[in-house]
């Protein structure tokens, strides 16, 4: 079966005045139709640019897509005109960025930030688009549309705000839907419901979705499958299952360590992984991680290591999987297995 999106060995680089960063190194994932994805990893391991990298959204003058090709119902993104990306971008791709309070205009009231985005893409009348205006804020929690329409940014609150992004992004019923950390800056009551209506958008119109996120939680409530990614690279993938209660890599154990735990009365504080991600102007010959992994063999730090495949759709880039390795006694992970 054809997937809906394929991204294969996504290389961006961005030229800048400390000289020119690898920003992504050889990205690879897939998106079934109906499906959520999660993108998990520190700060700086290259998800907002993965996720501009599809919608074609990388600064001109500085930001270059090296290698790689992104197909989208089988076609190349990569390969499309501007005009051509620009159709498909809002309606059949649509994103949620990470700094959403500054992607709405303050300036404009929300009713017409929601139907620009109508009107451009179905040529409907004002009439119309203003009709799907109020249903999709009605989809999406925000109570008494019709008076809210006329409204403007700064009179709402910031769980209101995220549900107009979601609106925006979703009014043109796009087939996937790129959500880049959502819901960070809310509180948590306010997180979980807007977790909960990504959730229900999905039931509702079977739209894909890829979350991006630092915060295992929100992988565990909302995702299928997961990529793990570490200085540009996935570094481990597999399904929900596999990342929680199978973990390979040495990372994505210390991902899960490092979460809070509702069971764990030890008192002890909360573990973090020790130190911090490399330079991504010269990243390391071998596998990135190697510096801070407490099990980095010799071998990690000469040479990336190849993925493997633990079960049909689990994968992980680490030496410790080489059938040569030595045997390391495996770390205890957040699931306690
Ligand atoms: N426009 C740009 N110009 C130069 N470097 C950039 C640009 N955008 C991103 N980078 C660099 O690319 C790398 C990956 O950045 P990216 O924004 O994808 O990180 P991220 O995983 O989304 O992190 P966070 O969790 O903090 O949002 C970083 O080293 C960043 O400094
Ligand atoms: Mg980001």
């Amino acid at each position: 079966m054809e997937k809906l999106l394929q991204v294969e060995n996504l290389h961006v680089t961005f030229k800048t005045h400390g000289g020119e960063i690898q920003a992504v190194r050889g990205v690879s994932f897939s998106l079934d139709k109906g499906e959520t994805l999660a993108i998990v990893g520190e700060s700086g391991c290259g998800k907002s640019v993965t996720a501009r990298s599809i919608m074609r959204l990388i600064p001109e003058h500085t930001g270059r897509i090296r290698e790689g090709r992104i197909l989208f119902e089988g076609r190349d993104l990569l390969a499309l005109t501007e005009k051509e990306m620009r159709e498909l971008r809002g309606s059949a791709i649509s994103m949620i960025f990470q700094d959403a309070m500054t992607s709405l205009n303050p300036t404009i009231s929300i009713g017409e930030q929601i139907m620009e985005g109508i009107i451009r893409h179905q040529k409907v009348s004002r009439a119309a688009a203003r009709e799907q205006a109020v249903e999709m804020l009605h989809l999406v929690g925000i109570a008494n549309p019709e008076r809210r329409l006329k409204q403007y940014l700064h009179e709402f609150s910031g769980g209101m705000r995220q549900r107009i992004m979601i609106a925006i992004a979703l009014v043109c019923r796009p087939s996937i839907l790129i959500a880049d950390e959502p819901t960070t800056a809310l509180d948590v009551t306010i997180q979980a419901q807007i977790l909960e209506l990504f959730k229900t958008i999905q039931r509702r119109t079977g739209v894909s979705i890829i979350m991006i996120t630092h915060d295992m939680g929100v992988v565990a409530k909302m995702a299928n499958k997961v990529c793990v990614m570490y200085a540009g690279k996935v570094v481990e993938a597999g399904t929900v299952r596999d990342i929680f209660y199978n973990p390979q890599h040495p990372y994505t154990k210390g991902l899960l360590y490092s979460m809070p735990r509702l069971d764990d009365d030890s008192h002890e504080p909360l573990y973090s992984i020790p130190g911090t991600p490399p330079d991504l102007f010269s990243p390391p010959k071998g596998c990135a991680f190697a510096a801070r992994c407490d099990y980095a063999l010799e071998v990690c730090r000469h040479h990336q290591p190849e993925f493997s495949c633990i079960q049909s759709q689990h994968q992980v880039a680490c030496w410790l999987q080489d059938p040569r390795a030595k045997h390391v006694f495996p770390l205890r992970t957040a699931t306690g297995m």
